[in-house]
Order: C-alpha cells, then structure tokens, then sequence
C-alpha cells in the first residue's frame, strides 16, 4: 500500500516552473530513491510535499488522507520527518539537546503536563535521552554528545540532521542527500539502519546522488529532469535505461552488469 501518494504537483517560482506534474507514489515500508541532475527540482519537491511551499497545482495524500499544502508542522504531526539536505542545527546548543528538542509530543510543554503530570513527565524525559543515546550510538557521535552542533564538521552535522529526524519516531521520512559528505564505511552503516528501521514499518523517500548506495539499499527510484519524473522503476532497470546515463550522467555506457 502506498503511504504518501503525489499526483501531479507543479511548482513555479515567479515565472519559472521547477516542477511540472510531478507524481510519484511510496510504499509503506521501503525506501524509495529520488535521483535527478543539480536544480532538477529533487529538494522542492519534498519541500512542496512537506508544506514548505505551496503548490500552484496537485495534490499529496498521506496514509490515505489529503495533506496539499498543510503548514509543515501539521505534516510533522502526520507522521513525516524531514532531514533536510543542508542541516538545520541550534548551533549553540550540544548534540544531545538538539535530539531532545526534536522529539515530539514533550509532556513537560504544557501546562498540564508539568503541574499534573509530573510521573509521567519524568518517564518521558527519560525514555527520550535513552532514545538520543541510542540514536547517537547509532550514528556514530557518541563522543560528541555534550559538544556544541556548531564545532561539528560538515559531515557531523547531517549525521545530526539525520538523528533529529529519528528522535521524532515519525512513520515516514524525508532524507534529502543524508550520505553527502559521510565516509562510505559510515554511509553504508546508515542506510544499513535505515534497513533496520525498514523492518520495523518505517518508510523513506530519499534523494539519493550515490548510485552505489541506490542500487544496494533502495527498493525504488524514481528520476527527475527539468521539474518532471522521466524514470522509475527498480535501482537496476532505472540506473541501466540509456536515459538514465543521458540525462544524470551525460553519457551512455554500461557500468552495472549482470
Ligand atoms: N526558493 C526558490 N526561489 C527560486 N528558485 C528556486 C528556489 N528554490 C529552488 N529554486 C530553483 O529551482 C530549481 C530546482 O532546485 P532544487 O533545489 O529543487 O534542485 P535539486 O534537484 O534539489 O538540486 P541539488 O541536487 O543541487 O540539490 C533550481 O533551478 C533552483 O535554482
Ligand atoms: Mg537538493
């Protein structure tokens, strides 16, 4: 069953349309690779999706239910994470605070929640650092935990980035390029966890420029061009269609065999 249907978005920024008729479907529990050249409209997509923007036509549906051009908090409480391609940390905050304050739902932000709630409160709390250690051990930052996100190298940050996104214990996620800058070793040990989660009935959209990575981890892509879906299909078909290497690579030759 798909868990996030997109029928024919279209997006224009002043006059110049970045999406056109964009529709695409994911499946409940997979991840699904989006692939396309610089500025074919990956990341506004998902912005679109997300709520970020609004679509000048189109709709998004998720678990069944119309969510076209819900304000992104609302899609958040749908169930949909976003990691976004460049991090969006509290600099100055540790590692581990800027997991604590992406969790959803905090008892201890409401009202009730302190004065009556306080037992309950307290579990929560500790239920969500169990989760961020967890999640830090996961991603290798451990050591880091009471470091400032702003000493984090590049590659730290979007490990972060991807970690807020996990704290939120959403059902689907949005990943825009999480292994861009990650050493591979570290890149194939995420999209390994993503496998994890997978089982688990969670579901991520990714955009995704490493092939490699696509053709192990991805169950489906789909490839934009120019604002529109020209491909999908399973990593293999898609990745060896000769449009495929005219349109992302530039060229057409056979690098992926048997
Ligand atoms: N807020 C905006 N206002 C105007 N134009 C925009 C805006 N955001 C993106 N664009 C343009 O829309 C096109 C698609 O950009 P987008 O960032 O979606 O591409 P992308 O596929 O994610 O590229 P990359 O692989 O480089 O991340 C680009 O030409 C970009 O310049
Ligand atoms: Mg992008």
């Amino acid at each position: 069953m798909a868990i996030l249907v997109v029928d024919k978005i279209t997006k224009r920024f002043g006059g110049f349309q970045v999406l056109q008729d964009v529709s695409l479907k994911v499946e409940e529990g997979s991840i699904t690779g989006l692939v396309g050249p610089n500025g074919s409209g990956k990341s506004t997509l998902l912005s679109t999706v997300f709520g970020f923007y609004k679509p000048d036509g189109g709709d998004v549906y998720f678990k069944g239910d119309k969510i076209t051009a819900l304000p992104p908090h609302d899609v958040y409480k749908k169930g949909i994470a976003f990691a976004f391609q460049i991090p969006r940390l509290f600099f100055k905050l540790t590692v581990l605070d800027n997991l604590l304050m992406a969790a959803r739902d905090h008892v201890g932000t409401t009202l009730d929640g302190t004065l009556f709630l306080r037992k309950k409160w307290k579990n929560q709390e500790l239920e969500l650092a169990r989760r961020a250690f967890e999640i830090l051990e996961l991603l290798d930052l451990s050591k880091l935990v009471s470091h400032k996100a702003g000493e984090l190298s590049g590659g730290q940050r979007k490990l972060l980035e991807i970690g807020k996104a996990l704290m939120a214990s959403p059902d689907m996620i949005f990943l825009d390029e999480p292994a861009a800058g990650i050493n591979p070793v570290l890149s194939r040990k995420i999209y390994q966890n993503l496998i994890e989660l997978k089982k688990k009935g969670m579901t991520f959209l990714v955009v995704e420029h490493k092939l490699e990575v696509l053709l192990e981890f991805a169950d489906y892509v789909y490839m934009m061009d120019s604002g529109k879906i020209l491909l999908s299909g399973k990593p293999k078909e898609v990745i060896n269609d000769p449009l495929f290497y005219n349109v992302y690579v530039g060229e057409a030759k056979d690098v992926v065999s048997g």
